[in-house]
């Protein structure tokens, strides 16, 4: 344990702040992103036209290319536009490489989050809808009463592997000046050439995605234990 130990005592505490940097940027842009994807999902599946179209454009996009991308065109790209966004009051958002994260995770998580929940509200088998048509229930209704909540049930395995994937590619944020656990950990690693940084590093991201997973794995034996699968 002696290994980096003087390494840690210098930066441990600023790690420990990266940590929480890193906990905070996630949990906004997943649950953000959670209530975009309900939107983009439902309108890709029951849209008019046009907005089936913008949907499958946006999901395209995001998720057909690089996160690092899209947050180098948000950080650099949109944040290069100081006259139009100091007009509009926006300058100190694009000027701030949490909000760029937290914008750009946001997007892309979204598209991710919309393809989970449009398979799960398919994966629905037809007899629900008519069941429900069949009470008179409205479309809307039928949605929100009979369909989602069978769907967030299917939904709720993919969209913890969605959380984890976002927690470990939440590290990228770094690359654009944030100091998040990865962030911190660079400072640290360039200050001090200790490479067991990392390892600490490493330790802290797998310590927290196994106890989302552990979270995961109770939160949907609940919620599943009424049916006998
Ligand atoms: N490493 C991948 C990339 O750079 C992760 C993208 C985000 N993935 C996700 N499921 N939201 O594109």
């Amino acid at each position: 344990w002696a290994l980096g130990s003087e390494v840690l005592q210098n930066y441990g505490c600023r790690m420990a702040s990266g940590f929480w940097v890193t906990i905070e940027l996630v949990l906004i842009s997943v649950l953000i992103g959670f209530g975009m994807a309900l939107g983009l999902a439902v309108a890709r599946l029951y849209g008019p036209r046009w907005a089936r179209a913008a949907v499958n454009g946006y999901t395209t996009f995001f998720r057909g290319t690089p996160l690092l991308c899209q947050l180098f065109l948000v950080y650099y790209g949109l944040g290069q536009f100081r006259v139009f966004w100091q007009d509009t009051g926006l300058w100190w958002f694009f000027r701030d490489p949490f909000y760029c994260a937290a914008l750009t995770f946001t997007v892309n998580t979204a598209a991710y989050q919309a393809e989970i929940l449009r398979g799960a509200i398919q994966a629905i088998p037809r007899g629900q809808f008519e069941g429900a048509a069949s009470l008179g229930l409205h479309r809307w209704a039928t949605l929100r009463l009979v369909v989602l909540p069978q769907a967030m049930i299917l939904a709720l395995r993919p969209l913890g592997n969605e959380l984890i994937v976002m927690i470990k590619s939440s590290a990228i944020a770094s690359l654009v000046t944030l100091f998040d656990l990865m962030g911190a950990t660079r400072l640290a690693f360039a200050r001090s050439f200790d490479l067991s940084i990392y390892l600490y590093a490493a330790l802290v991201y797998l310590v927290l995605v196994e106890i989302i997973r552990r979270l995961w794995d109770r939160i949907e034996l609940r919620l599943s234990r009424h049916l006998a699968l």
